[in-house]
């Protein structure tokens, strides 16, 4: 054990040299952009190389215990470590739980000797990270921002890089206060509009306590209502690294429905588990503004991205690269929450590609949205595509999560969460979500409903149709999209452009390209208004919207710019829907570097113009005669 430490200075003088003669030092650290992370770890090889005078010792900010911060479930932890071989190859692994045996290897694929590394840390940074002297020192200390995730945590220093992990040394465990406390509330609305549910993730299972709301308008009489709870196991994931050493147990997670809500009240709310002894554990107090009536009047605003992933307050994980634009958007969100009703993010939720931690931290990222507005997703690639799975497409992007803890983490108003489409409503606005991740050609299931889903919107109530799906079913000049020729998922639009013809679609968003693109209003693929920012009367055709830059790295457009494509954006983004009333809609797009607007327009009309014949729309007796 104790040979590692000891050609120090001549391995250091090797190490140095390498650096000063080529950059290598400074490359090591560089690598792919679409690859998840924790996946570049070969945690699976990791070999134990144990030095005695090398060390590593976790400090909470305050006192002995984490969670001291609170309710937030996220405490900072400073990391003090000593090595005396150094090398700009060593980084640290963050576990939880903090302890790795034989039992935690899955059990097709047992180890035989130490350290029984089977799964992946949950974050990890370079020793160097923030300070290229600890090459020469061999001293340094890293900051970790932690998320209570229901278990302990460990740090452990690794030499070789992350292709050949070898064990240097490992802290002692430590815990949050409350490991198994309910928390990152969100919300979404329920199959009615005068329904809430309130989805949370707890360490505490039926058997051991009962999952509650307690809620009410505020200065009312208080309510508590039951809470549904899922879980789901290693064995529910359809491939790896889902089922192996990206598998991380999810917790409980519970949904309480919120019924029989006054339209537009504020409610207060907070999560609680009676346990068996007559006591409760109680979250902190969290507020919402209940759903409109639909076609009620008044101020509506809708956010909705794609894409946007998760990424690392601390710098973990390869400097945070993997979604880079994540953080920006969700600050921009938080800051103007108070004129934001609901939120919808339609695909491409977390990016965890089967590494079940990321799931806790995505939630704890957004907590301060989803905890106060209805947060609604659509399914996207990276959460539901694996093989010989029922999914459209026969790619990896789940990483073997197949849909399970999409399904399972969030809730939406399907009538089969495993089938991601739904109908919602907004006051003046009709929601139809598809999931193009599963079929949507004319004929299946899918097409069907969302044939009823765009007929049932009372347009004299609803003026404001919206469609969403995650890929690209409409327009997009994307350069991939370009190069197939026709700009767009191939038979996207097939099928559906006389489905948005039929029911005048406004605008239908997409994601999964990672910029930002309008259209004109199109009909049969034809732009058939010039007019860019006011658009009074009968819209006459759909708006395309691709809004899939929130957080993942961008995505080129094509050289050629094509008719229809009357803004286009290579940057991180969002945008924002205002009904002001039945007739005045204003559609923005900000950046989430800085919240500003960069494109906008606004639709003005009457319900007649709505009812107006557009093109060969109108009803065949009307044609006819
Ligand atoms: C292995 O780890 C599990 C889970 O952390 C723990 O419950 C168990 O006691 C450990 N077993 C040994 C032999 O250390
Ligand atoms: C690295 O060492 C140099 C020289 O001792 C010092 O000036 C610098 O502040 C150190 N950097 C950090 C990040 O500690
Ligand atoms: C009730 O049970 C919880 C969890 O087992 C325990 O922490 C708590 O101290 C108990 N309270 C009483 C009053 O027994
Ligand atoms: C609708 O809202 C717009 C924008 O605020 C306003 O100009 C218009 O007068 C309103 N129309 C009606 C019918 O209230
Ligand atoms: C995030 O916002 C900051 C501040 O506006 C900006 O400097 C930075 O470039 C943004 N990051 C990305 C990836 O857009
Ligand atoms: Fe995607």
């Amino acid at each position: 054990m104790e040979r590692s430490c000891h050609h120090l200075k001549t391995l250091l003088s090797i190490l140095l040299f390498l650096c000063f003669a080529s950059s290598i030092c400074v490359q090591a650290h560089v690598s792919g952009f679409d690859e998840q992370p924790l996946a570049k770890i070969n945690i699976e090889k990791t070999t134990l190389d144990l030095c005695d005078s090398a060390s590593i010792v976790a400090r909470p900010r305050v006192g002995e215990l984490l969670g001291l911060q609170g309710e937030e479930g996220t405490e900072w932890v400073t990391v003090d470590i000593v090595n005396p071989k150094p090398s700009s190859d060593d980084w640290v692994g963050v576990f939880s739980p903090a302890q790795f045996n034989v039992s935690t290897c899955p059990v097709d694929d047992p180890k035989d000797q130490p350290p029984y590394m089977c799964t992946a840390p949950i974050k990890y940074k370079y020793a160097d990270h923030f300070d290229a002297n600890y090459t020469k020192k061999g001293k340094t200390s890293l900051q970790f921002l932690l998320v209570n995730q229901r278990a302990d945590f460990s740090f452990v220093l690794f030499a070789g890089g992350l292709s050949n992990p070898r064990m240097v040394a490992a802290s002692k465990p430590l815990s949050f206060t409350h490991p198994k406390a309910p928390l990152f509330p969100r919300l979404a609305l329920g199959k009615s509009w005068d329904e809430m549910t309130v989805t949370w993730t707890s360490g505490y299972n039926i058997d051991e306590a009962v999952p509650i709301v307690a809620w009410g308008m505020r200065g009312g009489p208080r309510k508590i209502s039951p809470a549904g709870t899922l879980t789901f196991t290693r064995n529910s994931m359809c491939g790896s690294p889902a089922r192996t050493v990206g598998w991380r147990d999810p917790g409980f997670i519970h949904t309480s429905f919120l019924k029989n809500l006054w339209p537009n009240s504020v409610y207060q709310y907070r999560l609680g588990h009676a346990l068996l002894n007559g006591t409760y554990v109680w979250s902190k107090f969290y507020s919402f503004k209940s759903a409109p009536y639909p076609g009620q009047d008044s101020l509506q605003r809708v956010v909705i991205f794609g894409d946007m992933g998760k990424a690392e307050r601390d710098g973990s994980n390869e400097y945070s690269d993997y979604q880079p634009g994540s953080l920006n958007t969700t600050d921009q969100l938080i800051k103007g929450l108070d004129k934001i009703d609901i939120v919808f993010h339609i695909g491409d939720i977390t990016y965890s590609n089967g590494y079940l931690s990321q799931w806790d931290q995505f939630t704890a990222q957004v907590e301060p949205i989803a905890s106060q507005v209805p947060y609604m997703i659509a399914s996207g690639n990276h959460e539901r595509d694996w093989p010989n799975t029922g999914s459209f497409y026969t790619g990896k992007d789940s990483g073997g999560e197949c849909g399970v803890p999409a399904e399972t983490m969030f809730y939406v108003p399907a009538e089969n969460r495993a089938k991601f489409w739904y109908a919602t409503n907004y006051g003046m606005f009709h929601f139809c979500i598809a999931d193009s991740e599963h079929d949507w050609r004319e004929g299946t299931e899918q097409y069907k409903f969302i044939e009823k889903c765009l007929a049932s919107a009372d347009r004299q109530k609803q003026p404001w149709l919206i469609f969403a799906a995650h890929r690209v079913l409409g327009y997009s000049s994307n350069s991939w999209y370009a190069q197939e020729g026709s700009f767009e998922e191939p038979m996207g639009r097939e099928s559906l452009q006389k489905l948005w013809q039929k029911y005048k679609v406004d605008i239908a968003f997409y994601g999964h390209v990672h910029n930002y693109e309008r259209t004109c209003p199109i009909y049969q693929n034809q732009c058939v208004r010039w007019e860019k920012k006011n658009y009074k009367g009968a819209l006459g055709g759909t708006i395309h919207v691709v809004a899939g830059g929130a957080g993942a790295h961008l995505s080129q457009f094509s050289d050629m710019i094509p008719k229809w494509s009357i803004y286009r954006d290579y940057d991180h983004g969002f945008v924002k829907l205002t009904a002001f009333n039945h007739s005045s809609l204003l559609f923005e797009y900000m950046k989430s570097s800085d919240g500003k607007v960069y494109d906008q327009f606004t639709i003005s009309r009457d319900y007649r113009d709505i009812l107006a014949c557009t093109h060969d729309s109108c009803d065949a007796t009307t044609s006819a005669s």
